[in-house]
């Protein structure tokens, strides 16, 4: 039964993803979902069958939305599919919240962006690994040392997944090294200026493309963060989240991506923020969705949430920033890479309410940075 209060989800996309997005939403009270589409019919049939109850099911998201009186969009589809479902979700006058990554796409993620503005509603990025308390614990400490210096993260690991990320150009940094690259800019509490990455394929590797890269950004509060990892590395494996060391003038803290991050300072330093657990709040894909339940039913005079996406856009140009670095052999400025997406994603653009917003935009890091500390919509 839906009570008046209920927020109504379509979810978009049933694959691996969709089904635990259904699962977390319908352990969470606050919402129900109503409709699942996927290109694939039999995918969302088969999806259906967790709930139990009643749920719409079809391939055309605005009909079913239509069909279902939603409000909310869930988008657990494939990447190349993020922009035109949020899109569509938007102009039905419905909020989304999307898997990673924002888009395919930098100029796609701005055209979502604007889209947002237009249709004045919340667009969140399920950036899943920052709702975590130890990396909460991690940015506590760090901000405990006195102004951070250096940041590193290590990743190695060795998963035969089969299928698409074998056959990537860039299956590491275009698939993986967003979690870390969206955990720095948390942890390190600043946003990337350039990047140096050069990424390579050991000789052993059973990827078509780059398995490996080592990548180094320069932070706007001066602090250097470097991501070296591989995907193609047997023996002595760091965690999913990789290995992390943070420096500052007062100390290192160093976090294993498992268990609690370990302070060493050179002086007696108080975290500012929460031990790891003690927030109370949850942790994976369900702390991302209570976030957005709570920045729906906030004031409007509430700051967005973390992650919603103007927000994250900037640990996708970190993304596409490190490629396009790996591929020219040169370091890129990622304010440059900003400007250009606009421009292509202005050429792009079919929807003139969207176009009018992306054409109003003043530099593109300081648009999003401004609206980063706007008042919520929704
Ligand atoms: N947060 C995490 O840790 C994490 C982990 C894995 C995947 N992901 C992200 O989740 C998303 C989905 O990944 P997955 O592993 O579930 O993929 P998947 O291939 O298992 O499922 C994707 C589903 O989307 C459907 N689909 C494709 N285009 C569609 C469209 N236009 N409309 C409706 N349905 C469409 C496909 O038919 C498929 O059923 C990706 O963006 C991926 O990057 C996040």
């Amino acid at each position: 039964m839906t009570t008046a209060s209920e927020r109504r989800v379509v979810v978009a996309g049933a694959g691996n993803m969709g089904r635990k997005w259904i699962a977390a939403i319908a352990a969470t009270p606050g919402a129900r979902v109503v409709g699942i589409v996927d290109v694939d019919a039999a995918a969302a049939s088969a999806a259906a069958g967790s709930l139990g109850g009643r749920v719409h099911l079809g391939t055309d998201l605005a009909d079913l939305v239509a069909a279902t009186g939603a409000d909310v969009v869930m988008d657990a589809t494939v990447p190349a599919a993020h922009h035109a479902v949020t899109a569509i979700a938007l102009r039905a006058g419905c909020a989304v919240i999307g898997e990673k990554p924002a888009a395919q796409t930098l100029a796609q993620a701005l055209s979502l962006c604007a889209g947002a503005e237009a249709y004045d509603r919340l667009v969140l990025v399920s950036q899943s690994r920052r709702y975590n308390p130890h990396v909460d614990a991690l940015a506590a400490h760090g901000a405990s040392l006195g102004g951070l210096g250096i940041g590193q993260t290590d990743f190695y690991r060795a998963p035969h997944f089969g299928g698409f990320r074998e056959e990537m150009d860039h299956p590491l940094l275009l698939d993986m090294a967003i979690h870390p690259f969206d955990t720095a800019r948390y942890v390190l509490d600043a946003e990337p200026v350039s990047v140096y990455c050069r990424s390579f394929n050991p000789p052993w590797s059973w990827y078509r493309g780059d398995a490996a890269a080592v990548a180094t950004f320069e932070m706007d509060s001066g602090a250097q963060y470097t991501y070296n990892a591989s995907w193609c590395s047997d023996g002595a494996e760091t965690s999913w989240n990789g290995a992390w060391r943070l420096n500052g003038a007062g100390g290192t803290v160093r976090w294993d991506g498992e268990s609690e991050p370990v302070l060493d300072a050179a002086v007696d330093v108080t975290p500012a923020g929460p031990a790891s657990g003690a927030s109370g709040a949850r942790s994976g894909i369900a702390g991302a969705w209570d976030a957005f339940l709570a920045a729906l039913d906030a004031p409007p005079t509430t700051p967005r949430p973390r992650g919603h996406i103007h927000e994250n856009v900037l640990s996708l140009a970190m993304v596409e920033a490190a490629i396009y670095s790996a591929r020219a052999g040169l370091p890129v400025v990622i304010d440059d890479l900003l400007e250009r997406a606009r421009e292509q994603a202005l050429a792009d653009e079919t929807d003139p309410l969207v176009r009018e917003r992306l054409a109003g935009w003043g530099p593109v890091r300081d648009h999003l940075l401004r609206a980063g500390r706007a008042a919520a919509v929704g």
